[in-house]
């Protein structure tokens, strides 16, 4: 069973993976955001997709989500590990942190979110209760353990409509509505996979306390920092998620 891991903000590529080939393909719901690059991380076979295309240039509301859940299925792909940034919305997910969120609120609107709009022969509901794959979630909270950074085996990850950051009274609602962190891209893909059958979860790096939590305003230069010291971690964590099995 092949993986396959998109990459967010700050890992439009993936440094030790082994290239073997890089495909442009196209699909039903259009181009996904680059061409898929089939590679080998820790000696097993792996797809990865830059989720905001290579160079980074397609804001979270752009991405064709569709596409590139679609592609990453007719590539073979069976699990996936969706790499996001993200904002930290509770106090106990500083920059740096990791989470390995259990559960999602959706607050993004206007998005293609399903593939099961037209030309349907029933209308489908998945069920959803459970957003992300135990398994996947599972192998990500092994790996966590064992490369010992900072995480939360747990959280509710806010799905924001972006491409600006939240005001500080968003960030409280969202703390009121129960989420731990903040990004803009956890949906609709999470539920495109579920739509697909994939097994999918998700490995959120925390780089920025969210809006009004800090006195000092948020800062791009601070962000990239954090970014660039986690996606090494992040490099780390995919190699035994996928070694493992
Ligand atoms: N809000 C939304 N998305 C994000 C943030 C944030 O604070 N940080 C990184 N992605």
């Amino acid at each position: 069973m092949n993986w396959g891991i998109i990459g967010g903000t700050g890992l439009n590529q993936l440094p030790g993976l082994e290239l073997l080939a890089r495909e442009e393909v196209s699909t039903p719901w259009g181009a996904p955001s680059a061409a898929l690059v089939r590679g080998r991380l820790a000696g097993r076979d792996v797809v990865f997709l830059a989720r905001h295309g290579e160079p980074h240039r397609i804001p979270p509301h752009r991405v064709n989500y569709r596409a590139n859940l679609w592609a990453l299925q007719a590539a073979g792909v069976r699990r996936i590990v969706a790499v996001n940034a993200v904002g930290g919305v509770d106090a106990a997910m500083p920059p740096g942190h990791f989470c390995v969120p259990d559960d999602l609120i959706d607050y993004t609107w206007g998005r293609e979110m399903t593939y099961f709009a037209d030309d349907l022969e029933a209308v489908t509901h998945i069920d959803f209760t459970q957003p992300y794959s135990t398994s996947v979630r599972t192998a990500l909270l092994d790996a966590l353990a064992a490369v010992k950074v900072a995480y939360s085996a747990q959280g509710v990850y806010a799905a924001t409509q972006g491409p600006r950051l939240e005001t500080a009274a968003e960030v409280r609602r969202l703390r009121q509505d129960g989420c731990h962190i903040v990004g803009m891209t956890g949906m609709p893909e999470a539920a495109l996979a579920r739509e697909l059958d994939l097994e999918y979860a998700c490995l959120a790096l925390v780089v920025n306390a969210a809006a009004g939590m800090d006195e000092q305003p948020i800062s791009m230069a601070a962000i990239e920092a954090v970014m660039a010291a986690g996606m090494d971690q992040v490099r780390d964590i995919l190699a035994r998620v996928v070694s493992a099995g």
